[in-house]
């Protein structure tokens, strides 16, 4: 059996940075208020009068993450796309990509589990290559929020938390025994569903019925998010998923090097750092900067951990992550 390990990794967010200031042109809001409940300072959106969308970011992060990995597009077996926010209701991201960077025609596989759907496309990718039948495959989490975010005071509880960028990273076939991805550990428990929604599009909301009503309190065009609800499951479920992962390799919480939690809420990562006892080093947050890019915030932040120097070989590196659905899960690295 193979084992997998990634070998190029790459990020790439808008230019375009919003500020929780620049958020009060339209909203009724403070820095202070979104600084004190969730650690954000400023986003990236994109500018929609450049060429960025979800899938021409994930394919610019995509370019930096196999040029990395000393590869070339020809190179690529297989590509595993998540998102929340796909350019078109269908088809998804991983079509796309494999047309803008003019790969072969392999396979393309889209994921759709919203904040924890980078750490389900790292586990296929993983179980694709332990099975022998692939060698390298490109794994990007993309998002673009700004675009389908409810811009006014009605929709500030969730509108100022999310940003747009993508991260991508390649998964390749090693023979190295105990390095690479060591397991991954996926949860959902789809009774919380409602909890954080986007109803629509979907079969249930089509858009000439809204239109037809053109209703202005119909907000199932916009996300929903019980936000207390959804803070008091993440900061459970993230706990259990990384001492899960920790237990299946017989590992204890002193062995965790870094620490890269999904970019809810910077109060839900220092609850967890917290709790396990992690020193501001053995945990990274970017959310100051980019806010809750969702699919795409832990393989963001694991490249700028990795870029800065805070990843070293061998160490132990947890991905966690927590979010709608619900769905959770946590992967195990040994660098
Ligand atoms: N600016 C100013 N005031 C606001 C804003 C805003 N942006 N948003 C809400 N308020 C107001 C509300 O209207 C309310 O006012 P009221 O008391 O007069 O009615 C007050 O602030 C408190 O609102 P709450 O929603 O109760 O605020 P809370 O303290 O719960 O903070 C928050 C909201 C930040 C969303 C918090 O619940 C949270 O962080 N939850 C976790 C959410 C999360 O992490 N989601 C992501 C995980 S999953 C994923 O990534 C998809």
């Amino acid at each position: 059996m193979y084992n997998s390990k990634i070998t190029g990794l790459g990020y790439y967010v808008p230019e375009n940075v919003v500020t929780n200031d620049d958020l009060k042109k339209f909203m009724e809001t403070s820095d202070e208020w979104i600084q004190e409940r969730t650690g954000i300072k400023e986003r990236r959106w994109i500018d929609p009068k450049t060429e960025d969308t979800t899938a021409v970011m994930g394919s610019k992060a995509a370019k930096i993450a196999i040029e990395r990995a000393s590869l070339t597009k020809d190179d690529i077996d297989f590509i595993i796309f998540a998102t929340l926010s796909p350019d078109m209701y269908f088809p998804g991201g991983g079509v796309q990509v494999q047309d803008l960077l003019d790969m072969p025609t392999i396979g393309a596989l889209d994921v759709r589990n919203q904040c924890s759907g980078f750490i389900y496309a790292m586990s296929v990718a993983d179980q694709f290559i332990k099975t022998g039948m692939y060698k390298n495959i490109l794994v990007i989490g993309a998002e673009n929020h700004s675009g389908g975010l409810e811009k006014s005071t009605r929709g500030r509880g969730v509108t100022v938390i999310f940003g747009d960028g993508a991260g991508a990273a390649v998964l390749s076939r090693t023979e190295e025994k105990g390095k690479g991805i060591l397991s991954s550990h996926l949860h959902s428990e789809g009774k919380h569903a409602k909890e954080l929604v986007l109803e629509g599009p979907s079969t249930q909301r089509w858009v000439p019925e809204i239109m037809e009503n053109n209703d202005p309190d119909d907000t199932s065009y916009y996300p929903y998010m019980n936000g207390q609800f959804v803070f008091k499951h993440a900061i459970t479920r993230f706990s259990e998923a990384i001492v899960e992962g920790l237990q299946a390799n017989n590992l204890q919480k002193e062995d965790i090097d870094m620490l890269i939690p999904h970019q809810a809420n910077l109060r839900i990562a220092q609850f967890i750092q917290k709790k396990f006892q992690l020193s501001d080093d053995q945990v990274y947050n970017n959310i100051m900067k980019y806010g809750n890019t969702t699919a795409a915030s832990v393989i963001i932040a694991l490249t700028e951990a990795w870029e800065k120097g805070k990843i070293k070989d061998n160490d132990l590196v947890v991905l966690a992550a927590f979010g709608s659905g619900f769905t959770w899960g946590s992967v195990i690295i040994r660098w």
